[in-house]
């Protein structure tokens, strides 16, 4: 390596100078310099508390504001990666530092700041948990949530909190829908959340089995719905109400084709936006046509909700059940941002 020319060395050596001496204090009295101290100290302290705390704020946000354009690239790594780093059996959304934080005592004026450090929290971890499961395949959201169930309880009170300013919720469209078939017919909530078809229809005479990542409310089975524990044609109507949310949804589908009965009912509610390509153009045709492929007939699409679509298939009779034959096509879906509180 050549070296360099003398006027750059001079540069470089300028850049470590010394700072210029500060100019001699007046001197103290032993015990205010000793006050002084402890002053400083406390002060130091507390800004670094603050820093502290404020770098918690920012790592939940942080890890919650990752573009959702590209489900499969980022696949599993919203879930290896949660935000505190977990990773030694405690909550990987609560860092020691905000444990602390959250069950200290008010301080002066400090209600509404731990308040709103909480709702930020909570935001966070519904959003980051959100995005784990869009980017993730059914069987890594399984083992990610046996981890932890409780973080099931989190993500189903951020997503009433997120959908509750909808004009229709989209699980009380099912539940009427489901009405209107023959009474007393059996039912798989697929991805049921906290289990309203079963909490409403059961006690109507319906018989109701409801799977989800976790046993968020009684009667759930936990399970990943690429592989549901009933037998073949066991069920008239299967529902995904805003439930295709893996990577590997299909698997879902051809679960859900197995386990109805032929003529049996296909229920869907998704959200619009998911179905959109990177050129802005609808999937939607892609998947009836994934649908029909493996032996679904559409027989009702509503799109006129601002929110979410529904989608209305039929088994047909002469589909032989089990799983297909050949690999079906379906389209890549994104995932679904909720909008930051
Ligand atoms: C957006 S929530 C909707 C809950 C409920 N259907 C409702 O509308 O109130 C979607 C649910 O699907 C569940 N889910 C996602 N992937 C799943 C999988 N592979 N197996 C079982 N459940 C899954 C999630 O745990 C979550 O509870």
């Amino acid at each position: 390596m050549e070296a360099a020319p003398p006027a750059q060395r001079r540069k470089s050596k300028n850049k470590f100078k010394p700072a210029p001496a500060e100019p001699p204090k007046p001197a103290q009295p032993a015990q205010q310099l000793h006050r002084t101290h402890a002053a400083d100290g406390k002060l130091q302290k507390k800004r670094r508390k603050a820093k502290k705390q404020q770098r918690a704020v920012q790592d939940v946000d942080d890890t919650v504001g990752v573009q959702a354009d590209a489900p499969q690239q980022r696949q599993q790594q919203a879930a290896a990666a949660p935000p505190g780093g977990s990773g030694g059996g405690s909550s990987p959304f609560a860092p020691a530092s905000w444990q602390a934080l959250v069950s200290s005592k008010k301080g002066k004026g400090g209600g509404s700041l731990l308040a709103q450090m909480r709702a930020r929290l909570q935001g966070g971890r519904f959003r980051w948990l959100n995005e784990a499961l869009y980017t993730s395949d059914g069987a890594t959201a399984l083992a990610m949530v046996r981890k932890e169930p409780e973080l099931m309880d989190q993500y189903h009170e951020g997503f009433r909190e997120q959908t509750k300013g909808w004009p229709v919720q989209p699980v009380d469209q099912a539940i009427a829908w489901l009405r209107r078939r023959p009474p007393g017919i059996t039912v798989a909530d697929l991805g049921c959340g906290d289990a309203k078809i079963a909490a409403t229809l059961a006690p109507c005479g319906y018989t109701v089995h409801s799977f989800d990542l976790a046993e968020t409310a009684p009667g759930v089975v936990a399970c990943n719905m690429a592989a549901l524990p009933l037998g073949d044609a066991a069920v008239d109507a299967a529902v995904f109400c805003l439930s295709l949310m893996g990577t590997d949804y299909g698997l879902f589908l051809e679960e859900a084709a197995r386990v109805l009965r032929p003529a049996g009912w296909l229920w869907i509610a998704e959200v619009q936006s998911r179905f959109v390509d990177d050129g802005g153009r609808s999937v939607l045709p892609a998947f009836e046509a994934a649908l029909g492929a493996l032996g679904f007939a559409v027989r009702r699409k509503d799109t006129s909700n601002s929110h979410f679509f529904v989608l209305e298939a039929q088994r047909q009779a002469r589909s032989g059940g089990g799983k297909p034959k050949q690999r079906v096509a379906w389209p890549e879906l994104r995932a679904c941002q909720y909008k930051k509180r």
